[in-house]
């Protein structure tokens, strides 16, 4: 007979994430934010949150998660990487330091050339660092451990931040370590690489049309996390069994009119297509660097509303021509005229009296649509009208 294997720690109920959220961020989460907290807070999480810049996910998520745990877990192992030391220091470790500054107690913090720590004194660990070389990404394992001289249960959390064109091997690196909670958050960056593959946009998008009654993780004693957005969103046979792109219209403090003007100032300045206009407001990853490509993320956008019939004319040359046929053969006549990529004029049924009546005839049609003054086959000077034709 073998031992049945042990439950999987969880959050004690009043830790949870959730239930410390006021403590650990400063504002209200977002509905978006609540889901990522309720999806990372299960055992083996692999959360991916693409973010428009601004959006709040170095602000909210990343604090509540990482204080929570750290709470929640004493002994916990917990790690916090950007992708430069600087960044690590400036949007990491110092505002969780200044947190745990104002609330003191048995919190503490460390802070050298080598090392950047917040620690509890129930024995949790924040370790603050951005590997250079993937072979500095530490070997810890979540597992029985002593802690404050008793036999403890410790997870190892991990959260990655600015995870866009960050070294894979760093991300596999982290997953040999097999994180019980991982959260991985970025803004959009190029189409290639670990975390575009862990949000995987494409099957992201079929998941409009998921039963919003899909798989139920969230639990009753977080209502308001229940959207069906976090269910929809929820993918619980996938590596990343949360993903989730988090546009601009999903930030309140991005949509009041101050910032609405400043966006579309910037929108009409660099144009609606650009990478950056379209990852600031979509969350859009963008194919690869656009002077490197033959065809610019503006031209496959136009290809691609073109074949679906919503083609903007561009405005260029004229261009008309016929088909002159013969009144005794009985062939009609046809004659098509066009303005840069939008047909003007066309008809494919033309038959008149005789072929100077006719060009007669085409000479006031094309003139119509050119508005031109010409003169006629017989010196006068004709301004046709549509009527004309
Ligand atoms: N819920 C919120 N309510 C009001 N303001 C917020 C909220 N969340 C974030 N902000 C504001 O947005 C600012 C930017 O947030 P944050 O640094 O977390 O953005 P980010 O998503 O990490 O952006 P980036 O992709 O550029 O790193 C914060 O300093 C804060 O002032
Ligand atoms: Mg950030």
């Amino acid at each position: 007979m073998t031992d049945a294997a042990p439950d999987l720690p969880r959050f004690p109920l009043g830790c949870h994430p959730l239930d410390q959220a006021h403590y650990w961020c400063p504002k209200p989460l977002y509905p978006w934010a609540k889901n990522a907290m309720r999806a990372v807070a299960e055992p083996f999480s692999r959360v991916a949150m693409a973010c428009v810049n601004e959006s709040g996910k170095t602000f909210s998520l990343g604090p509540t998660y990482i204080m929570s745990v750290a709470t929640a877990f004493p002994g916990a192992r917990c790690f916090c990487m950007s992708r430069t030391v600087s960044q690590t220091r400036d949007q990491m470790f110092e505002p969780m330091r200044l947190l745990v500054d104002a609330i003191g107690g048995d919190w503490s913090y460390t802070i050298s050339t080598h090392d950047m720590k917040i620690s509890h004194s129930n024995g949790s660990v924040i370790k603050f660092y951005s590997p250079s070389d993937p072979d500095n990404v530490e070997g810890y394992h979540s597992g029985p451990k002593m802690v404050n001289g008793e036999l403890r249960w410790i997870p190892v959390a991990y959260w990655t931040d600015e995870d866009k064109g960050r070294d894979d091997e760093i991300f596999y690196r982290i997953l040999r370590i097999n994180p019980y909670f991982w959260l991985s958050t970025s803004s959009a960056g190029k189409a290639q690489g670990f975390f575009f593959n862990a949000i995987n946009p494409d099957s992201l998008n079929q998941i409009t049309a998921k039963e919003e009654s899909g798989p139920q993780f969230l639990d009753a004693h977080y209502p308001d996390a229940t959207s069906p957005v976090g269910m929809k969103n929820y993918f619980p046979d996938k590596a990343w069994q949360y993903r989730d792109m988090v546009s601009r219209d999903r930030c309140p403090h991005l949509i009041t009119p101050d910032a609405i003007a400043r966006f579309k100032a910037e929108e009409e300045h660099l144009g609606k297509n650009h990478p950056t206009v379209r990852a600031k407001r979509d969350c859009t990853f963008s194919v690869a660097d656009d002077q490197n490509l033959i065809f610019e993320q503006k031209h496959i956008e136009a290809m691609i509303r073109a074949m679906r019939g919503q083609n903007t004319p561009v405005a260029g040359d004229v261009r008309f021509s016929a088909d002159v046929g013969g009144e005794a053969t009985g062939d009609d006549s046809v004659v098509m005229g066009r303005v840069g990529s939008e047909i003007v004029f066309i008809r494919d049924h033309w038959t008149s009296i005789n072929e100077i009546d006719r060009a007669d005839e085409w000479c006031i049609a094309l003139g119509t649509h050119l508005a031109l003054v010409y003169p006629d086959l017989y010196g006068r000077n004709r301004r046709p009208t549509k009527e004309a034709i």
